[in-house]
């Protein structure tokens, strides 16, 4: 693999789980809020084999300056061949179903923004992988986590889009669709059936850019697909009382 891989969201697990497997013998270049405290994560990255890592202020509610972060992680490294595109929020479920601006602040940063993001890497990368992060809440809206649930639905719809959009070319588009990740998001949460740390994510998602071929959707761990298909088939008056 050669080229720049570009992570935005420079202090998510998963993403730095996902750069760190993929950066030997390339350039990084980590876009984040508070780019001055990517110190570790940098050094992580050199460890990791990186030949040059670079950082960026990097903001997803500030639509217009996306297109500047890409091409300014390019104008520095080269050519972007990995896009991990792994910021995110899960937000307050209870506070947002009162607060509307916060309703419109999860909605913002992981549907808007995400949208956003992902087209203008469509738009400016000719070959290599765009990495998006769906979630198995965006199957099945569930009444506890709603807001965050709809959010990943519409951007899983938009990235199945964009994958057929991007088939034929020399860009593939990879949807992963975790269930519960133990980490930073979920701190303090009771994990679900089937949860994982972010590493099994990270390395579902670079096994699949090394060995795959064109856009692809990967439920992580596989047995989740099995258990989102049950899902569909659980009565509402049920369905209304599962956690999140
Ligand atoms: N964790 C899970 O259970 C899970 C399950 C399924 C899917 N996912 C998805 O996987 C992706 C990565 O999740 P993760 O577990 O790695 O989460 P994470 O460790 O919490 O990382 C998310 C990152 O997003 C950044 N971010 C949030 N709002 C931002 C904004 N307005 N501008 C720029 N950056 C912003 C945060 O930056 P700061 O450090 O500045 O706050 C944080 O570093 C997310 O899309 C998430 O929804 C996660």
């Amino acid at each position: 693999m050669t080229g720049c891989v570009l992570l935005l969201g420079g202090h998510s697990d998963i993403g730095g789980d996902l750069t760190a497997k993929l950066c030997a013998g390339r350039p990084v270049v980590l876009a984040a809020r508070r780019e001055w405290t990517l110190d570790d994560v940098a050094a992580r990255m050199r460890a990791a084999g990186a030949t040059e890592v670079h950082t960026l202020p990097f903001e997803a509610g500030e639509l217009t300056s996306h297109r500047d972060v890409v091409t300014r992680a390019a104008a520095l490294a080269g050519p972007v061949t990995t896009a991990i595109v792994a910021f995110g929020i899960l937000g307050e479920q209870a506070r947002a179903e009162h607060d509307e601006a916060h309703a419109a602040e999860i909605a913002s940063i992981d549907y808007t923004a995400q949208v956003n993001v992902l087209t203008v890497l469509a738009d400016e990368m000719t070959t290599g992988e765009i990495v998006a992060f769906s979630s198995i809440a965006g199957w099945r809206a569930r009444r506890a986590n709603y807001v965050y649930g709809s959010t990943k639905a519409g951007l899983d719809a938009f990235c199945q889009g964009l994958a057929d959009r991007l088939h034929g070319s020399g860009l593939r588009l990879i949807t992963a669709r975790p269930g519960f990740v133990i980490g930073s998001m979920t701190e303090g949460m009771n994990p679900a059936p089937l949860s994982v740390t972010p590493d099994v994510v990270a390395e579902a998602v670079a096994e699949e850019i090394r060995s795959g071929q064109g856009s692809t959707t990967l439920w992580i761990p596989r047995a989740l697909r099995l258990l989102a298909w049950v899902m569909r088939l659980v009565p509402r008056p049920i369905w209304r009382r599962m956690p999140r």
